[in-house]
Protein backbone atom coordinates (compact mmCIF):
# COMPACT_ATOMS: atom_id res chain seq x y z
CA UNK A 1 0.00 0.00 0.00
CA UNK A 2 1.44 3.55 -0.71
CA UNK A 3 2.30 5.54 1.89
CA UNK A 4 -0.01 8.92 1.24
CA UNK A 5 0.56 12.48 3.16
CA UNK A 6 -2.50 13.92 3.25
CA UNK A 7 -2.47 17.40 2.55
CA UNK A 8 -5.07 18.26 5.36
CA UNK A 9 -4.05 20.80 8.19
CA UNK A 10 -3.13 18.60 10.93
CA UNK A 11 -0.70 18.97 13.83
CA UNK A 12 0.91 15.44 12.59
CA UNK A 13 1.44 16.59 8.72
CA UNK A 14 2.47 19.58 10.42
CA UNK A 15 4.99 18.34 12.03
CA UNK A 16 5.83 15.90 8.77
CA UNK A 17 6.85 18.93 6.53
CA UNK A 18 8.78 20.35 9.30
CA UNK A 19 10.42 17.14 9.35
CA UNK A 20 11.12 16.58 5.82
CA UNK A 21 12.48 20.52 5.38
CA UNK A 22 14.78 20.16 8.66
CA UNK A 23 15.79 16.53 6.84
CA UNK A 24 16.50 17.92 2.99
CA UNK A 25 18.64 21.25 5.14
CA UNK A 26 20.12 18.64 6.66
CA UNK A 27 21.33 16.64 3.40
CA UNK A 28 21.89 19.39 1.33
CA UNK A 29 24.17 21.06 3.82
CA UNK A 30 25.77 17.67 4.63
CA UNK A 31 26.39 16.93 1.02
CA UNK A 32 27.95 20.85 0.73
CA UNK A 33 30.04 20.23 4.10
CA UNK A 34 31.31 16.71 2.92
CA UNK A 35 32.17 17.98 -0.57
CA UNK A 36 34.77 20.11 1.16
CA UNK A 37 36.90 17.19 2.89
CA UNK A 38 36.53 15.08 -0.87
CA UNK A 39 34.06 12.73 0.66
CA UNK A 40 30.40 12.77 -0.67
CA UNK A 41 27.58 9.90 -0.15
CA UNK A 42 27.63 9.43 -4.06
CA UNK A 43 31.73 9.89 -4.22
CA UNK A 44 33.83 6.92 -3.03
CA UNK A 45 37.15 8.40 -2.51
CA UNK A 46 39.91 6.42 -3.67
CA UNK A 47 42.70 8.08 -2.44
CA UNK A 48 43.41 8.51 0.94
CA UNK A 49 46.10 10.54 2.53
CA UNK A 50 46.08 9.65 6.35
CA UNK A 51 47.57 10.36 9.62
CA UNK A 52 47.76 8.27 11.78
CA UNK A 53 49.22 10.00 15.00
CA UNK A 54 52.41 10.23 16.78
CA UNK A 55 53.26 6.77 18.69
CA UNK A 56 51.40 4.42 19.73
CA UNK A 57 48.86 3.13 17.35
CA UNK A 58 45.94 4.08 19.94
CA UNK A 59 46.69 7.57 19.17
CA UNK A 60 44.76 6.65 15.97
CA UNK A 61 41.60 8.69 15.06
CA UNK A 62 38.67 6.31 14.79
CA UNK A 63 38.34 8.18 10.57
CA UNK A 64 41.83 6.82 10.34
CA UNK A 65 41.31 3.21 10.88
CA UNK A 66 38.71 3.26 8.51
CA UNK A 67 40.09 4.64 5.97
CA UNK A 68 43.10 2.57 5.73
CA UNK A 69 40.07 -0.53 6.29
CA UNK A 70 38.82 0.60 3.29
CA UNK A 71 41.91 0.63 1.24
CA UNK A 72 43.28 -2.09 -0.88
CA UNK A 73 46.38 -0.88 -1.69
CA UNK A 74 48.55 0.97 0.99
CA UNK A 75 51.72 2.79 1.09
CA UNK A 76 53.83 3.67 3.94
CA UNK A 77 57.09 3.38 5.87
CA UNK A 78 58.13 0.37 7.45
CA UNK A 79 58.22 1.74 10.84
CA UNK A 80 54.07 2.69 9.77
CA UNK A 81 53.00 -0.18 8.63
CA UNK A 82 54.45 -2.28 11.73
CA UNK A 83 52.27 0.33 13.99
CA UNK A 84 49.30 0.10 11.90
CA UNK A 85 49.95 -3.77 10.94
CA UNK A 86 46.60 -4.64 12.98
CA UNK A 87 44.96 -2.93 10.15
CA UNK A 88 46.92 -4.13 6.66
CA UNK A 89 46.04 -7.97 6.66
CA UNK A 90 44.85 -9.38 3.52
CA UNK A 91 46.12 -5.58 1.52
CA UNK A 92 49.11 -5.27 -0.61
CA UNK A 93 51.28 -3.12 1.57
CA UNK A 94 54.34 -0.69 -0.41
CA UNK A 95 56.95 0.27 1.75
CA UNK A 96 59.67 1.68 -0.66
CA UNK A 97 58.38 5.35 -2.00
CA UNK A 98 58.70 7.49 1.07
CA UNK A 99 60.41 10.60 0.78
CA UNK A 100 59.45 11.44 -3.08
CA UNK A 101 59.28 15.14 -2.32
CA UNK A 102 62.64 16.96 -3.40
CA UNK A 103 62.77 18.63 -6.50
CA UNK A 104 59.03 18.23 -7.07
CA UNK A 105 57.89 21.00 -9.32
CA UNK A 106 60.90 21.86 -10.56
CA UNK A 107 62.79 21.72 -14.17
CA UNK A 108 65.84 20.16 -14.16
CA UNK A 109 67.71 23.35 -15.46
CA UNK A 110 66.73 24.95 -12.31
CA UNK A 111 68.65 22.43 -10.34
CA UNK A 112 72.21 22.95 -9.45
CA UNK A 113 74.41 20.20 -11.48
CA UNK A 114 75.89 18.11 -9.05
CA UNK A 115 72.10 17.57 -7.83
CA UNK A 116 70.82 16.68 -10.89
CA UNK A 117 71.67 12.96 -10.70
CA UNK A 118 70.13 12.99 -6.88
CA UNK A 119 67.14 15.02 -9.39
CA UNK A 120 66.75 12.23 -11.72
CA UNK A 121 66.59 9.44 -9.13
CA UNK A 122 63.95 10.88 -7.12
CA UNK A 123 62.01 11.83 -10.68
CA UNK A 124 61.96 8.18 -11.94
CA UNK A 125 60.69 6.89 -8.33
CA UNK A 126 58.01 9.27 -8.59
CA UNK A 127 56.71 8.82 -11.90
CA UNK A 128 56.93 4.63 -10.78
CA UNK A 129 54.90 5.79 -7.79
CA UNK A 130 52.46 7.63 -9.64
CA UNK A 131 51.67 5.09 -12.60
CA UNK A 132 50.75 2.70 -9.91
CA UNK A 133 48.76 4.80 -8.18
CA UNK A 134 46.75 5.97 -11.34
CA UNK A 135 46.88 2.31 -12.35
CA UNK A 136 44.88 1.13 -9.07
CA UNK A 137 42.53 3.84 -8.97
CA UNK A 138 41.83 3.00 -12.59
CA UNK A 139 41.20 -0.72 -11.72
CA UNK A 140 38.65 0.62 -9.14
CA UNK A 141 40.84 0.15 -5.97
CA UNK A 142 41.31 2.78 -2.92
CA UNK A 143 44.52 3.99 -2.49
CA UNK A 144 45.83 4.95 0.83
CA UNK A 145 48.95 6.91 1.66
CA UNK A 146 49.75 6.43 5.55
CA UNK A 147 51.97 9.18 7.17
CA UNK A 148 53.02 9.80 11.37
CA UNK A 149 50.74 12.25 13.01
CA UNK A 150 49.23 15.14 10.42
CA UNK A 151 50.25 14.67 7.23
CA UNK A 152 50.04 18.02 6.34
CA UNK A 153 52.91 18.86 9.42
CA UNK A 154 55.68 18.44 7.66
CA UNK A 155 54.65 15.23 5.99
CA UNK A 156 56.16 13.94 3.15
CA UNK A 157 53.43 13.03 1.09
CA UNK A 158 52.06 16.90 1.04
CA UNK A 159 53.05 17.40 -2.91
CA UNK A 160 50.50 14.17 -3.99
CA UNK A 161 47.47 16.19 -3.18
CA UNK A 162 48.81 18.39 -5.86
CA UNK A 163 49.65 15.81 -7.72
CA UNK A 164 46.56 13.86 -7.65
CA UNK A 165 43.98 16.53 -7.27
CA UNK A 166 41.78 15.06 -10.37
CA UNK A 167 41.01 12.44 -8.25
CA UNK A 168 39.74 14.38 -4.99
CA UNK A 169 42.43 12.94 -3.06
CA UNK A 170 40.68 13.16 0.97
CA UNK A 171 43.08 13.93 3.76
CA UNK A 172 42.50 12.35 7.08
CA UNK A 173 43.63 14.34 10.27
CA UNK A 174 46.12 12.97 12.38
CA UNK A 175 46.73 14.21 15.84
CA UNK A 176 50.76 15.48 15.59
CA UNK A 177 53.68 14.90 17.63
CA UNK A 178 53.25 18.70 18.74
CA UNK A 179 49.85 17.58 20.31
CA UNK A 180 51.38 14.30 22.08
CA UNK A 181 54.75 15.98 22.96
CA UNK A 182 52.63 19.18 24.99
CA UNK A 183 50.54 16.61 27.07
CA UNK A 184 53.84 14.49 28.26
CA UNK A 185 55.03 18.33 29.44
CA UNK A 186 51.64 18.45 31.03
CA UNK A 187 52.30 22.54 30.19
CA UNK A 188 49.74 24.72 27.51
CA UNK A 189 52.04 26.71 25.17
CA UNK A 190 49.01 28.79 24.83
CA UNK A 191 49.23 29.82 28.68
CA UNK A 192 52.34 32.61 28.91
CA UNK A 193 51.96 35.51 31.11
CA UNK A 194 53.02 37.58 27.83
CA UNK A 195 51.63 35.69 24.88
CA UNK A 196 49.06 33.35 23.36
CA UNK A 197 50.86 31.82 20.37
CA UNK A 198 52.63 29.12 19.50
CA UNK A 199 55.08 28.68 16.82
CA UNK A 200 55.98 25.68 14.56
CA UNK A 201 58.89 25.66 12.82
CA UNK A 202 61.91 23.80 11.73
CA UNK A 203 65.37 24.02 10.55
CA UNK A 204 66.16 27.01 8.43
CA UNK A 205 66.95 26.09 5.26
CA UNK A 206 68.33 28.09 2.19
CA UNK A 207 65.13 30.78 0.90
CA UNK A 208 63.99 30.64 4.46
CA UNK A 209 63.50 34.31 5.72
CA UNK A 210 62.14 33.49 8.84
CA UNK A 211 64.92 32.05 10.70
CA UNK A 212 64.72 30.90 14.01
CA UNK A 213 66.61 33.95 15.53
CA UNK A 214 64.15 35.87 13.59
CA UNK A 215 60.95 33.84 14.82
CA UNK A 216 62.38 34.32 18.39
CA UNK A 217 61.71 38.09 18.53
CA UNK A 218 58.03 37.46 18.40
CA UNK A 219 58.10 36.44 22.10
CA UNK A 220 56.02 33.81 21.11
CA UNK A 221 55.95 30.20 22.43
CA UNK A 222 58.26 27.84 19.98
CA UNK A 223 57.32 23.90 19.26
CA UNK A 224 60.46 22.79 16.69
CA UNK A 225 60.00 20.34 14.49
CA UNK A 226 64.18 18.70 14.46
CA UNK A 227 64.32 16.23 11.56
CA UNK A 228 68.15 15.18 11.99
CA UNK A 229 69.21 18.63 12.37
CA UNK A 230 71.83 19.02 14.98
CA UNK A 231 70.37 19.83 17.98
CA UNK A 232 73.34 22.77 19.25
CA UNK A 233 72.67 24.23 15.81
CA UNK A 234 68.97 24.72 17.16
CA UNK A 235 70.03 26.56 20.57
CA UNK A 236 72.77 28.59 19.14
CA UNK A 237 70.32 30.81 16.27
CA UNK A 238 67.53 31.08 20.02
CA UNK A 239 70.23 31.89 21.90
CA UNK A 240 71.23 34.76 19.44
CA UNK A 241 67.99 36.57 19.67
CA UNK A 242 66.89 35.27 23.43
CA UNK A 243 68.59 35.11 27.03
CA UNK A 244 70.29 31.77 28.28
CA UNK A 245 67.28 32.02 31.29
CA UNK A 246 64.71 31.45 28.90
CA UNK A 247 63.16 27.95 29.31
CA UNK A 248 63.89 24.97 27.08
CA UNK A 249 62.54 21.63 26.70
CA UNK A 250 63.09 18.09 24.59
CA UNK A 251 60.40 15.55 23.99
CA UNK A 252 61.58 12.22 22.86
CA UNK A 253 59.12 9.60 21.56
CA UNK A 254 56.23 11.62 22.28
CA UNK A 255 52.83 9.61 22.01
CA UNK A 256 54.45 6.11 22.97
CA UNK A 257 53.64 5.19 26.27
CA UNK A 258 56.69 3.17 27.91
CA UNK A 259 59.59 5.63 25.80
CA UNK A 260 58.13 9.25 26.20
CA UNK A 261 61.15 10.74 27.81
CA UNK A 262 61.33 14.80 28.86
CA UNK A 263 64.38 16.99 29.38
CA UNK A 264 64.23 20.63 30.78
CA UNK A 265 66.30 23.35 31.26
CA UNK A 266 67.46 26.82 30.13
CA UNK A 267 68.82 27.72 26.75
CA UNK A 268 72.25 28.09 29.08
CA UNK A 269 72.38 24.82 30.49
CA UNK A 270 70.40 22.89 28.27
CA UNK A 271 73.13 21.84 25.66
CA UNK A 272 75.12 20.25 28.40
CA UNK A 273 71.77 18.34 29.96
CA UNK A 274 71.23 16.37 26.78
CA UNK A 275 75.16 15.83 26.49
CA UNK A 276 76.08 12.07 26.39
CA UNK A 277 72.26 11.07 25.42
CA UNK A 278 71.54 9.98 21.74
CA UNK A 279 68.42 12.06 21.13
CA UNK A 280 66.15 10.21 18.83
CA UNK A 281 64.60 10.97 15.26
CA UNK A 282 61.35 11.54 17.62
CA UNK A 283 62.29 14.37 19.71
CA UNK A 284 60.98 17.98 19.55
CA UNK A 285 62.04 21.06 21.40
CA UNK A 286 60.08 23.43 23.04
CA UNK A 287 60.93 26.93 24.40
CA UNK A 288 59.71 29.72 26.17
CA UNK A 289 58.17 30.87 28.78
CA UNK A 290 55.14 28.72 29.33
CA UNK A 291 57.54 26.00 30.30
CA UNK A 292 57.33 27.38 33.89
CA UNK A 293 54.36 29.63 33.67
CA UNK A 294 51.61 28.58 36.81
CA UNK A 295 48.14 30.02 37.34
CA UNK A 296 48.82 29.93 40.46
CA UNK A 297 51.73 32.32 41.28
CA UNK A 298 52.56 31.75 44.93
CA UNK A 299 52.36 28.57 47.21
CA UNK A 300 48.75 29.09 49.37
C1 LIG B 1 58.91 14.72 9.03
S1 LIG B 1 58.39 15.41 10.57
C2 LIG B 1 56.81 14.68 10.69
C3 LIG B 1 55.87 15.34 11.65
C4 LIG B 1 54.52 14.69 11.69
N1 LIG B 1 53.84 14.83 10.42
C5 LIG B 1 53.64 15.22 12.82
O1 LIG B 1 52.61 15.85 12.58
O2 LIG B 1 54.00 14.98 13.97
C6 LIG B 1 59.40 14.48 11.66
C7 LIG B 1 59.76 15.28 12.90
O3 LIG B 1 58.62 15.37 13.74
C8 LIG B 1 58.98 15.24 15.10
N2 LIG B 1 58.37 14.01 15.63
C9 LIG B 1 57.72 13.07 14.94
N3 LIG B 1 57.24 12.12 15.76
C10 LIG B 1 57.60 12.47 17.01
C11 LIG B 1 57.38 11.90 18.30
N4 LIG B 1 56.68 10.79 18.47
N5 LIG B 1 57.91 12.55 19.36
C12 LIG B 1 58.60 13.70 19.23
N6 LIG B 1 58.82 14.29 18.04
C13 LIG B 1 58.32 13.68 16.94
C14 LIG B 1 60.51 15.16 15.14
O4 LIG B 1 61.02 16.46 15.29
C15 LIG B 1 60.81 14.59 13.76
O5 LIG B 1 62.12 14.91 13.38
Amino acid sequence: MANIVSCQPTRRNYLRVVGILFLGITISYGENFAWASGETAGNRPQLYLVGVGPGDPDLMTLRAIRAIQQADLVFASPGIAKKCAEYLTGKEVVEGYWRLFPYYGQKREEVPEEEREEYDRLAAQRQKFIQMVRQAVAAGKVVALLDNGDPLIYGPWAWTLEEFEDLNPVVIPGLSAFNAAHAALRKSPTNATRTKSVILTANDWPGKTDTIPELAKLGASMAIFTMRAEFEDFIGKLRQTLPDDTPVAIVEYAGYKDRERVITGNLGDIVQRVSGKDLAFEYLIYVGEFLTFRHRKSAE
